[in-house]
């Protein structure tokens, strides 16, 4: 039995999913059925539902966007660092292994090399680089308290996407968005994020931090010109094209996009993926979940 947290959000959802298809016992936890901050409460529920495992896809993203966390800082607080926090008592107490869904967004770049990020580069969008947004501060924090946990998966993700049209999916937000920032991206399928989150658990690899993205950065002008091309093929062939026919318009600098569009900035990093290829777990590239998505879109 498979204890999910935070099972009626974006990720939570893909959770649900991948378990049905699986055929696997799971069941989804909410904050109306249980208080998650209470330790005791996990306790006494993680016994009850004799779990063997728990996924926590539970946390604060802000609504609409990561903007809103600078105004409920508290709620973010709690969710992002405090909640990981009471999960990983709880989970101790009683002995079972668990997964905590955290998040790429605490670096911001590359490394000085040139290469993406490994999990044993230090956060460089952090409170304590005093450079981040309250979000990105809070997913650090909460990845700080999970440093020694025992027997815990810590998997970050990061701008997730797919084939289906939602509000959530980066895909649909660069084709609704009046401008774009240009930017150079790791990006996580969100699908195969949770699949390979799992496998994780399943093939019983060591615990412990893990970069989960598809290999290989992508920049916003390149995803959109993969919008484009998917468009041009479908009108080519003759079919329907679910795909806005506008020019896209990009800010001109990130100094224009924070002065327009956000109140707080941004992290876009590039994540190294080879930890977890290293233990046999690959994810497609970047590019060709990209343009699978747009080849098999749900409008
Ligand atoms: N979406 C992204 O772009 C993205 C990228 C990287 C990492 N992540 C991380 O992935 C996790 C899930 O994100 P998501 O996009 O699925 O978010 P979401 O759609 O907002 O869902 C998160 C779920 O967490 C619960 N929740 C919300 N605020 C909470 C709080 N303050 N304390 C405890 N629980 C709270 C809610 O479930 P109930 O009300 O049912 O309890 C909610 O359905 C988060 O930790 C997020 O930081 C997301």
């Amino acid at each position: 039995m498979i204890l999910l947290l935070g099972g009626s959000g974006y990720v939570g959802s893909a959770y649900q999913q991948l378990f049905l298809k699986k055929q696997i016992p799971f069941r989804s936890i909410s904050r109306a059925d249980v208080n998650y901050y209470d330790r005791q409460q996990v306790v006494r529920l993680i016994r009850e539902t004799r779990a063997t495992f728990l996924i926590n896809a539970a946390g604060y993203t802000g609504k609409p966007n990561v903007d809103a966390c600078e105004i409920y800082k508290t709620e973010c607080t709690l969710g992002n660092t405090v909640l990981p926090g009471v999960i990983m008592e709880a989970c101790t107490e009683v002995g079972i292994p668990w997964g905590h869904v955290s998040s790429g967004c605490i670096y911001n770049g590359r490394r000085a090399d040139g290469n993406g990020f490994t999990e044993q580069d230090t956060p460089n969008f952090s409170f304590r680089t005093n450079n981040c947004s309250f979000y990105s501060g809070t997913k650090a924090l909460g990845e700080e308290i999970l440093a020694d946990a025992p027997q815990c998966y810590v998997w970050r993700l990061r701008i997730p996407f797919n084939h289906c049209n939602s509000s959530r999916n980066y895909l649909t937000k660069l084709m609704r968005y009046a401008s774009l920032l240009e930017a150079e991206n790791s990006i996580s399928h969100l699908e195969e994020f949770v699949e390979t989150t799992f496998a994780c658990w399943e093939k019983k690899i060591p615990y412990g931090i893990y970069n989960l993205t598809n290999p290989g950065a992508i920049t916003t002008h390149q995803v959109v010109q993969m919008i484009l091309d998917e468009a041009k093929v479908r009108m080519n062939e003759g079919r329907e094209n679910p795909f806005p026919a506008k020019k896209y318009h990009f800010f001109e600098s990130e100094a224009q996009f924070m002065s327009i569009a956000a109140k707080t900035p941004r992290s876009n990093c590039v994540l190294d993926t080879t930890k977890l290829e290293s233990f046999g777990l690959k994810m497609r590239s970047a590019e060709t979940a990209i343009r699978d998505a747009l080849k098999n879109w749900i409008h």
